[in-house]
């Protein structure tokens, strides 16, 4: 088993990724600023795990930080979670977000080549399937124009990626193109915790059942979906975890017959809509949510989901958990964490 370096490992993805792998014999090491997120996650996934792991503090677009981190620990694989993720505030603040995000994914490939660590998966979005393709959207798409700075960074570090692979001889790259990650490890003792106001469904749901908020407003219902509300293609972040694991497993197998480079869509390739979401949120948990329905939000395709099937054919990995279990599990991270990792 291999010693797995986890960039940006302390956010919501990174944390049950972590977890995830230590549960399967994988050794970690994580860096974060912790810019929007919290040490204490990575307190809680020792915890969990029953084993302790080095954590660095450290920002990705500081390649001395890296080239520390990479001499001082034999890294088999990296993979990148590091960034600023929220699309509103990439609209407000292009040059941050290009800055970071591209700086991190040039960087962390620039030590890649100098320390020579051969693999990384990185953290894509279904976002660079653009508005372009019709859903279900498959990896033989192409990608198409996005419709914010966060998309764009994501598509961009793509081709960073793939330029970078057909240059060197020795590095692989697998990107994982997430839908959209809901739900929190079954203990309730890591989950999603945004800083500031959330725009992503699931926590704006939850911090209004939790009281945080005061109501719910679900953007749009004249969308010509079945309810009129937007679909999408939650996955649970344990099955989304579990998707790395299987990844890396593939790499690590395949590396010592050559390089390569994959794409995979996570995702379940079932759509819900907002409402359905909702509803299904009340009655699992027997909570009654305030909300009502209101204008169409900027920027937001109808329909958005995953055809699924390569991920299973060449990974044998499938999401496994239901949306019953994806908003019960958010709902027991948020009422034992009403204010987050902050208590
Ligand atoms: C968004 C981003 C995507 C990013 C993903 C994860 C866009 C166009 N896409 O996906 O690039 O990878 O987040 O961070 O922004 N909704 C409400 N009320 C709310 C909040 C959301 O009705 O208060 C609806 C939205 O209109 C949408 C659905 O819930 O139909 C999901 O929204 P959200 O969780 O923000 O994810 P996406 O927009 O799908």
């Amino acid at each position: 088993m291999g010693k797995i370096f986890l960039a940006g490992g302390a956010g919501y993805i990174g944390s049950h990724t972590a977890l995830s792998l230590l549960r399967s014999g994988y050794e970690i090491v994580t860096a974060d600023n912790y810019s929007n997120s919290s040490p204490e996650a990575l307190n809680r996934v020792m915890e969990l795990s029953g084993k302790t792991f080095k954590t660095y503090e450290a920002d990705m677009t500081d390649t001395s930080a890296i080239a520390e981190i990479f001499s001082e620990n034999e890294i088999d694989a990296v993979i990148h979670f590091a960034g600023l993720k929220a699309v509103g505030e990439s609209v407000e603040k292009p040059l941050e977000y290009y800055r970071c995000n591209l700086d991190a994914t040039l960087s962390l490939l620039e030590m890649m080549r100098k320390y020579s660590v051969k693999n990384i998966i990185f953290s894509s979005s279904a976002t660079v399937y653009g508005g372009e393709n019709p859903s279900p959207y498959r990896e033989d798409m192409s990608r198409s124009a996005c419709t914010n700075p966060y998309g764009w960074t994501k598509f961009m570090s793509e081709q960073i990626i793939e330029d970078t692979v057909k240059a060197e001889k020795n590095i692989s790259a697998i990107l994982l193109r997430y839908f959209n990650p809901v739900g929190a490890d079954e203990s309730g003792m890591i989950g999603e915790d945004p800083l500031g106001i959330p725009n992503n469904l699931m926590p704006c749901i939850c911090q209004t059942a939790v009281g945080r908020r005061e109501k719910l407003t679900i953007f749009g219902r004249d969308y010509d979906t079945p309810d009129g509300t937007c679909r999408r293609d939650y996955i649970h972040v344990s099955d989304l975890a579990d998707g790395h694991v299987k990844a890396l497993d593939y790499m690590l197998g395949k590396n010592s017959d050559g390089k390569i480079f994959e794409i995979f869509n996570l995702g379940t390739g079932v759509p819900y809509s907002v409402t359905e979401i909702v509803q299904t949120f009340e009655r699992v948990n027997n909570i009654k949510l305030n909300y009502s329905y209101g204008e169409r939000r900027a920027g937001d395709l109808p329909e958005c989901f995953a055809e699924p099937s390569r991920a299973n054919e060449v990974l044998s990995w499938t999401a496994k958990k239901s949306l019953e279990d994806m908003c019960r599990d958010s709902w027991n991270w948020q009422s034992k964490n009403p204010q987050g990792y902050n208590k």
